[in-house]
């Protein structure tokens, strides 16, 4: 494998020597499309000394990095492995070779810049479940140059409305599942300009993709986009007020997710590489970047929901190597085991978007023989902590700091907090921001200001940072409980519950208390197994438990027995609904 890495990268050179480019675009290049080194085994120091990306003026993902790896497996020095390779669980199927996507995103840029009129820099929505075209659409907005706007489909008029008006977008690209709910607000968008249909058929007012790209040319100039000029909003989900419309530079997702791709999910050209998690999600791009720049495999399987049986056959059918999935995924396929199912190809696991409860590691692990590594990243940075492949894992921390960002603890004046103290998690900014960190809020400079603090861009996260430099998640700023001067945090009381076998699932807020202000309430979702016990008893005996697995004060004093918890699209408890109830109750 290492010599056909290494002659992969011969080629890349002379690839390079052929079509001269801009010095400093060779540099980037090399960073993405890199072999890997010798086996040594991994050090996270010798990481972060070899990781030293340097950003050309003009950067473009599509031509400088996926193009690259066209070359390479026209050489025939790549794995024989598709670049996309998508499945929908009825028989149909859809392999794309790095060749044949640059073909046909190279006829959709042309039905943007052609039908759609779209100039660089115009801002495009993009709302479509998980098909092939989802993909195909990402890269033809960075042929040409537009500033992609992904969504889920299970917006509202009303969500499509408020971020059709915030972001000005010229277009709007959908399906039929969609086009109704769009053609309901139109008229109060001035600035649209076209609506673009990705389903088969016709509908009045809407110009059809698949007509257009079955005719569109396949020749097409990709457009020469400066590495910090804008590639994508996201409108970020949160789990608290309106969505923010966070903006990303070519370069920041672009360069600066080659650190997920290489180092934390490990990724090699021979890779088959699943993320379970949704389209709609604002940072399904992730996945793009870190896998396309190591030239893996991207792995799709439409589901029309997340289906526990369904996930785990096709991932011991198929020769997946990498698998990642949310937390809330992971709790359930632990409790879905099939013995029937093997997974002889996996060989590396990775969850985000939450903390995994260690107690799911342990049985994910007991099963597969893997670790789950965790990580940290928000829509606003890439990634800001890893467990990196190679490195001892501490189950319940979000590992290390990446090589790309200054990491550290700070308390409400901006003071860097000492390892073992509480307080939030910070990317140092000053004096000079990382360029692959958002941008800014688009057109909000209030907010974007108001994420600064001292010389760190702040998360909005609380952790600690352990003696050997390991970083902890405590919760969202606004989840951590404050009960009789004691801290508490949601993520370690929910960790130690799920240990009971009674437990499925559970979210922890506050609640108010006429003597403590506020104490722990625990939403409980129990296990089939648990339904129909006594409550007062199941009560007490989850109290005692959790006493037992951590400190006695961190028990909750209230409990609810509810059938499930209220989520974000991705996945995400929403402790703020909950929690705002509980107030609202007395
Ligand atoms: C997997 O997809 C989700 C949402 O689509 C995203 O947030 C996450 O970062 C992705 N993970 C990786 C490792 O690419
Ligand atoms: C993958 O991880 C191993 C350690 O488990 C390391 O030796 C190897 O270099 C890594 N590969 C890449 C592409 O970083």
């Amino acid at each position: 494998m290492l010599e056909l890495l290494a002659a992969a990268m011969r080629c890349l050179l002379k690839a390079l020597s052929i079509v001269s480019l801009h010095a400093s675009l060779r540099r980037s290049r090399q960073l993405c499309c890199q072999s890997s080194p010798a086996q040594t085994p991994f050090s996270y120091e010798l990481m972060k000394q070899q990781y030293r990306p340097e950003v050309p003026e003009y950067f473009n993902f599509a031509s400088d990095v996926l193009d690259r790896w066209t070359e390479v497996e026209k050489e025939g020095k790549k794995p024989k492995n598709p670049a996309l390779w998508w499945v929908d669980g009825d028989g149909e199927e859809v392999k794309w070779s790095f060749e044949e996507l640059g073909v046909l995103s190279r006829k959709a840029a042309n039905v943007l810049s052609g039908a759609c009129s779209l100039q660089c820099g115009d801002r495009v929505l993009l709302l479509l479940p998980r098909i092939p075209e989802w993909w195909l659409l990402n890269v033809a907005c960075m042929r040409t140059g537009t500033v992609l706007i992904p969504g889920t489909q299970q917006l509202t008029a009303k969500d499509i409305l408020y971020r059709l008006q915030k972001s000005k977008a010229k277009g709007i690209i959908t399906d039929d599942s969609v086009a109704s709910a769009v053609e309901s607000v139109e008229a109060d968008c001035q600035s649209l300009k076209f609506k673009l249909l990705v389903s088969e058929g016709h509908r009045e007012g809407w110009l059809s993709f698949k007509d257009l790209l079955k005719n569109a040319p396949s020749d097409h100039q990709c457009a020469t986009t400066k590495s910090q000029h804008p590639m994508a909003i996201y409108f970020t989900s949160g789990t608290t007020g309106a969505p923010k419309m966070t903006e990303h530079s070519h370069c920041s997702y672009g360069i600066g997710l080659t650190v997920s791709g290489r180092y934390w999910l490990n990724l090699t050209s021979s890779d088959i590489y699943w993320n379970t998690s949704d389209t709609g999600w604002a940072k399904a791009a992730w996945s793009i970047f870190s896998a396309w720049s190591q030239g893996a495999c991207v792995f799709v399987h439409k589901m029309p929901q997340f289906s526990p049986p369904a996930v785990l056959e096709s991932l011991s059918r198929y020769p997946i190597t990498v698998f990642c999935s949310a937390p809330t995924a992971y709790r359930m396929l632990v409790q879905h085991q099939l013995p029937s199912c093997t997974f002889n190809s996996l060989r590396h696991c990775v969850s985000a978007g939450e903390p995994i409860n260690p107690e799911v590691m342990a049985k994910w692990k007991a099963w597969t023989g893997l670790d789950i590594h965790e990580s940290y990243g928000q829509t606003e940075t890439v990634l800001v902590c890893g467990n990196f492949k190679g490195m001892e894992i501490k189950p319940g921390s979000m590992g290390k700091p990446s090589p790309g960002y200054d990491v550290k603890i700070i308390d409400e004046n901006g003071n860097i907090l000492p390892p073992g103290k509480e307080g939030e998690i910070a990317i140092k900014v000053k004096p000079t921001r990382p360029l692959f960190l958002f941008t800014c809020y688009t057109d909000d400079p209030e907010k974007t200001k108001a994420t600064v603090r001292g010389d760190f861009y702040v998360t909005g996260d609380r952790g600690l940072m352990d003696d050997n430099g390991y970083f902890w998640f405590v919760g969202r700023a606004d989840d951590v409980i404050n009960s009789a001067g004691y801290r508490i945090g949601p993520f370690e009381v929910e960790s130690a519950l799920i240990e009971h076998p009674a437990v499925a699932e559970s979210a922890v807020v506050s609640s108010p208390d006429p003597i403590r202000g506020e104490v722990v309430k625990a939403f409980v979702v129990l296990t089939p197994n648990y339904i129909s016990h006594d409550p007062e008893k199941m009560m007490k005996e989850l109290q005692d438990h959790v006493k037992k697995a951590t400190a006695p004060y961190k028990y909750p004093r209230k409990m609810e027995f509810v059938q499930e918890l209220p989520k974000t699209i991705s996945g995400k408890i929403r402790r703020t609904e909950l929690r705002q109830k509980e107030w609202r109750r007395y």
